[in-house]
């Protein structure tokens, strides 16, 4: 089979390593020329994953249309915010029957659309697969065990992908609640950044336990708003994601978040990481989705207040624990 990957990244690059090994093509399609003949030369993603070298059936492509020539499969592995410009750019070179996975984790700003809305507007649903969950690209590329979900319209390409992607050390789950994958993998982002916030300000384990823990209670909360199903957010996409983004150095939310939390600038502190850090763009898409749907967020909220300068990080803290007692609801 060939498999096209649209982004070089660290998790495209990552994933592409599962297929190689089992002897499939790989086609990797990016605009960063520069970026990309580095990685065809050292046979390895130097600028986003080093230390994995990539073996197999690799081919480099900055030409839409060659990259997409005989796919079985497009993956989209790049940042949320460029999901449409580059589906637009691809679809008509996409095969008829190729299946379509998207592994960005983000909503889209502005619109506020989940990738699969995203999509809906051009491409078959059917056809169309969501991967998430707790899955650092460092240490899939590596062969660490790791678990993550796939969701699909069409429950055959869900577990296409599943054995597809499926190996020894990558266990995939099928799961049927597209919307609660992609919002649970978007909003943990945006945690992660505050995560980070509470450690760069030198709080305990104490401090992330309930950011974390009020944390999922306000995902799931917004997430049944919108449709998902509650349980989805205690498994993998949910709770598994926000587990591993708030509690890792290899997480660049995190990292962010730490920066901040340290008296960097948000903005400085963005461009110190050097790479797409999600939750700073889905903070405010979160924030907008729950005012529109009558959902309080007041963690997420005071994040995104503290990332865009409007607070003090400090004071957002004294401000959260402020707030009236209420009695513990989950959700
Ligand atoms: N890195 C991880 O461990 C990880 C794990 C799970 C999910 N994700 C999600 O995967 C998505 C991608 O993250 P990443 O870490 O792989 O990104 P990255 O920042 O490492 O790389 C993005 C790549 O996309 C390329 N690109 C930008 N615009 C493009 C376009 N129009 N067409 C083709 N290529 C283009 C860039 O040149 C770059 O090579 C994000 O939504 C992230 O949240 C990442």
């Amino acid at each position: 089979m060939t498999i096209t990957f649209i982004g070089a990244g660290s998790w495209g690059t990552a994933l592409s390593t599962i297929p190689a090994a089992k002897g499939h093509r790989i086609n990797v399609f990016d605009i960063d020329e520069p970026h990309l003949r580095r990685m065809e030369e050292a046979m390895e993603n130097v600028d986003y994953l080093p230390g994995v070298k990539l073996d197999g059936d690799y081919n480099f492509y900055t030409n839409n249309e060659e990259a997409l020539k005989d796919a079985d499969v497009v993956v989209f592995s790049l940042p949320a915010q460029i999901f449409r410009i580059a589906l637009k750019s691809a679809l008509p070179f996409i095969p008829e029957k190729a299946i379509v996975m998207n592994i960005a984790k983000g909503i889209e700003q502005k619109t506020l659309k989940r990738m699969s809305e995203v999509a809906e507007e051009v491409f078959d649903m059917d056809r169309y697969v969501v991967l998430s969950g707790p899955s650092h690209a460092e240490e899939v590329g590596i062969g660490m065990p790791t678990t993550v979900s796939v969701a699909c319209r069409n429950s055959d390409n869900a577990n296409f992908i599943q054995e597809l992607f499926g190996c020894d050390y990558f266990r995939i789950y099928t799961n049927d609640d597209i919307v609660g994958l992609e919002l649970g993998g978007s909003l943990k982002n945006v945690l992660a950044v505050g995560s980070g916030i509470i450690h760069g300000l030198g709080y305990g384990d104490n401090t992330r336990a309930a950011m974390m823990t009020r944390g999922i209670a306000e995902m799931t909360r917004l997430g049944t708003a919108l449709g998902a199903k509650a349980e989805t957010f205690a498994g993998l996409s949910g709770i598994g994601d926000l587990i591993v983004t708030c509690t890792s150095q290899h997480s660049r939310n995190f990292r962010c978040g730490d920066l901040i939390g340290q008296g960097m600038d948000p903005e400085e502190a963005r461009k110190e990481i050097g790479m797409v850090v999600e939750g700073m763009f889905t903070a405010e898409a979160a924030v907008e989705l729950a005012h529109r749907s009558n959902v309080e967020m007041p963690i997420s909220e005071a994040i995104y207040k503290a990332i865009t300068g409007h607070i003090d990080v400090k004071e957002a803290m004294i401000q959260l624990m402020g707030r009236p007692y209420k009695k513990e609801i989950v959700g």
